[in-house]
């Protein structure tokens, strides 16, 4: 029998390690012993830190557990699995939020010992790597074609055709570049793979350098990820002296070594180009396209840089083969998504589904509403660089093109709920402020635009010559979405004129009735 006490960073942050010296202190009192491992977590986020413990049905949970609820859960029973504490959650695999979903990406996470080779093993790990290494180079780079998976940074690009383009590109030496610089604003899906299943990355990066000719693959970590930095060193250690990293990896004629990388806190070097220059040791500053990172990337070579979630699911894509992963989604958005719901929301967390789920389902019935138990009234999705959706667009399907269509996007995955106590012009003044705040100078639209869009904000808040106010933003808007050099200027317009068109009240204007 063992115990379970993640370590994951929310965990940790709710008491997690409290809560584990505090059963292990129980377990000495009583002269009992049974492992204590410490596990990733699930991302039911409202129940950690979520303590399991194995039983003959399954494992059994309690949370959210506080270290002052750990004596009355021994006394209730904790160490034999026993139901009767009102921190009980019953089998965890049974809890809805769990139930519902279709765990592809996140199939460990939470279960295994994120650090255990032979875990990881047992539920599937390195039977990707494998099958690539019997396919060969060219078959796997049309399995992940074939699987019709998209990035998931957001902008959805084919990641079969990314890899075939580097693949065809000559050169000595090509990369692999892990996107790892989770910065939009309600996101964790990056983090918690590498706390909760740091080989599911090391697998998928592998694949990645065999199927194009890499040998040499970097993460770029943000900053605020020590955590996740320290359990991937263990990991990628583990692997090394496991033949599963170096020379001749699983036995094969394949090599490949990756090493971690730390950002410095700059959302910008979560763009492709001013990643690079930051992986370079440059300071981060978007580089114009062409050339393509796919043609002349990190230290000029062709390089495969993708988002960690579209590398992550690289493993079971090869293990159950593209068709399989392509039979779920809507349209032309396959597979799954690991979408992550956060912000005024009740039970916030993650939750991998096939793509066409409702934003209202997610935010209502999975989410179950705003945590302070009042309306919602806006959710944003894709970052802070996404619109925001009011409650009359909640039938909008989770798809690539259906958020397009409404002027929208659903970037890595993130959601953040609002309440009707949220004031959308200040929101508005918000984006404007991040942009100016993030930029990294390049590009006069949204350098200056960026600081110019605050200050018309100023004067449409304080009600100075609105009208005229509210024309020029929205040809300021139109400026940076046309003329900025990256995303970050060109996007930073989506969640002002979508504050501005769904809520022209906080404006001051008149308000509209839904279109
Ligand atoms: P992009 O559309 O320029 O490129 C997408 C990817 O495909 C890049 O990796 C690019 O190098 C690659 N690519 C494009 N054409 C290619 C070709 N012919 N062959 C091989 N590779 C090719 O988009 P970008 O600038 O990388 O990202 C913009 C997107 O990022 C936005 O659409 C938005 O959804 C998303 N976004 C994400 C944020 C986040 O934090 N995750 C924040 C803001 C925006
Ligand atoms: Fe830099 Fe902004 Fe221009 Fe992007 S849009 S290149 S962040 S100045």
């Amino acid at each position: 029998t063992r115990l379970y006490v993640p370590n994951d960073a929310t965990a940790i942050a709710c008491g997690a390690d409290r809560v584990a010296r505090k059963l292990n202190d129980a377990l000495a009192a009583r002269g009992q012993s049974m492992d204590i491992v410490r596990n990733g977590s699930r991302g039911l986020f409202w129940l950690e830190p979520l303590v399991e413990i194995d039983t003959p049905a399954g494992r059994v949970g309690y949370g959210p557990v506080k270290p002052s609820d750990v004596d009355s859960l021994v006394e209730a029973g904790l160490f034999e699995g026993k139901t009767d504490h009102p921190l009980c959650v019953g089998l965890v695999e049974e809890i809805p939020y769990l139930k519902k979903q279709t765990r592809l990406t996140f199939a460990r996470c939470g279960i295994i010992d994120p650090l255990s080779l032979i875990e990881y093993k047992n539920l599937g790990g390195y039977r990707g790597l494998a099958k690539a290494i019997e396919i060969g180079p060219s078959a796997t780079v049309e399995q992940v074609f074939e699987s019709g998976l998209r990035g998931r940074g957001g902008a959805g690009f084919p990641t079969g055709i990314k890899w075939r383009t580097v693949a065809a590109a000559p050169a000595d030496q090509r990369y692999i570049v892990c996107n790892a610089d989770e910065g939009d604003s309600g996101t964790f899906a990056d983090r918690l793979i590498m706390e909760a299943d740091p080989f599911c990355l090391i697998e998928g990066m592998t694949i990645a350098g065999l199927a194009v000719g890499a040998t040499k693959g970097f993460v770029y970590c943000r900053s605020e990820y020590p955590l996740s930095l320290e359990v991937m060193n263990k990991a990628i250690e583990i692997a090394r002296a496991n033949g599963l990293l170096g020379k001749n990896v699983l036995g094969s004629q394949y090599d490949f070594d990756m090493e971690m990388r730390m950002g410095a806190g700059a959302y910008v070097c979560g763009e492709e180009t001013a990643l690079l220059d930051s992986l370079e040791g440059k300071r981060g500053v978007v580089r114009a396209k062409p050339p393509l990172p796919a043609h002349k990337g990190l230290f000029g070579q062709p390089t495969v840089i993708n988002n960690l979630i579209s590398l992550a699911t690289v493993p079971v894509i090869l293990d159950k083969g593209g068709a399989f992963y392509r039979d779920f989604g809507m349209g032309r958005s396959r597979g799954t998504m690991p979408i992550q719901i956060a912000g005024n929301v009740k039970y916030g967390g993650i939750f991998e589904t096939a793509f066409g789920i409702s934003l209202g389902e997610l935010v209502n019935d999975i989410g179950g509403g705003t945590a302070s138990g009042r309306p919602v009234r806006a959710v944003q999705a894709g970052g802070p660089l996404g619109a925001y959706l009011p409650v009359h667009q909640f039938d909008t399907p989770f798809d690539y093109e259906a958020f397009a269509a409404k002027d929208a996007l659903i970037g890595h995955g993130g959601i953040v709920v609002f309440d009707d106590t949220v004031d959308m012009a200040h929101m508005a003044r918000f984006a404007m402020e991040f942009c100016s705040h993030e930029s990294c100078g390049k590009c006069t639209p949204c350098r200056i635009g960026s600081t110019r869009g605050v200050e018309t904000l100023d004067k449409i808040i304080a009600g100075t010559k609105r009208d005229a106010n509210l024309a020029i933003l929205t040809d300021l808007c139109q400026t940076m979405k046309l003329g900025s050099l990256c995303a970050l200027g060109g996007f930073t317009p989506y969640p002002v004129l979508s504050a501005l068109t769904h809520f022209p009240e906080d404006f001051g204007a008149t308000p509209k009735l839904p279109v």
